[in-house]
């Protein structure tokens, strides 16, 4: 038998334990109330927390929110200051009741390219909950999916040309090793909101067997009971991972 990839299941039932989402339309959120995109993205971040407080009593073990991504730069450069603005606000504002609350915060992406001030924030918010047993928040900042499998390729390359590692030892586990994900489980499920149906660079490795999920709820809209239905969707697929 062929080494499957370790973030390929291999089958059984089972609930959503970790779910990745794409929080899309703050834009047509804003636009259809005649308003500046910042505020939908305002109200995305309210999204964000209805969200984290509701996904443990769900059952999730981890959540995994794309809020930028690397080709998120071609947009105006206020847009993007107003993004980064609002990640500020809200790992500053929201810090302690995750910690409170047991959450584990951390960061996947080109993360540490961000600004200095940002970088040191974000890595005094992943001290503080590194040890914390409740649910894992990951947010996917600067983060593309092409990126970080050219990253983990870099890596391995440079392992082999110092000689500590044979390329024919190179397999999908060791590969995924060097993934920013490393340690997590793979998303048992991508939720996308807005209804767009694309993956626009998120997570490309490690959702080959998750199962895509989508709704025209737009993600200044999201809660609760919208992550509650997104789930029991996914309670009604069958998944085979290639099996039967
Ligand atoms: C998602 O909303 C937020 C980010 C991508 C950062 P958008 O800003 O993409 O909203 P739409 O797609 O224009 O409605
Ligand atoms: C994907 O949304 C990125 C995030 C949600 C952070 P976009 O709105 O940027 O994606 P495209 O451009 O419509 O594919
Ligand atoms: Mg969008």
């Amino acid at each position: 038998m062929t080494a499957v990839a370790a973030s390929i299941g291999d089958g059984g039932s089972g609930g959503c334990r970790h779910l990745a989402i794409i929080m899309d339309g703050n834009g047509r959120w804003a636009q259809g109330r005649r308003l500046p995109r910042i505020a939908g993205h305002r109200e995305g971040v309210e999204a964000v927390r209805r969200v984290v407080e509701a996904a443990p009593g769900l059952g999730l073990d981890v959540l995994t929110l794309y809020a930028f991504s690397s080709e998120n730069w071609k947009r105006p450069a206020d847009e993007v200051s107003d993004l980064m603005g609002l990640l500020r606000h809200y790992v500053k504002s929201e810090i302690d009741t995750l910690h409170r609350n047991g959450v584990c915060l951390n960061f996947i992406g080109d993360w540490r390219a961000l600004k200095p001030d940002l970088v040191s924030l974000l890595e005094a918010a992943r001290e503080k909950t590194r040890a914390n047993s409740g649910l894992k928040l990951v947010m996917a900042l600067n983060y593309g999916g092409q990126g970080e499998i050219v990253r983990a390729a870099q890596a391995l390359a440079a392992e082999a040309a110092a000689g500590t590692l044979d390329p024919a030892a190179i397999t999908a586990e060791l590969l995924e090793s060097r993934l920013d994900t490393a340690g997590l489980p793979p998303p048992d499920a991508v939720l996308r909101t807005s209804g767009e149906l694309r993956l626009s660079n998120f997570l490309l490795w490690q959702t080959a067997y998750a199962e895509y999920l989508v709704t025209d709820t737009l993600w200044p809209d999201f809660d609760g009971a919208a992550l509650a239905a997104a789930l029991d969707e996914f309670a009604r697929r069958e998944r085979r991972f290639g099996g039967r």
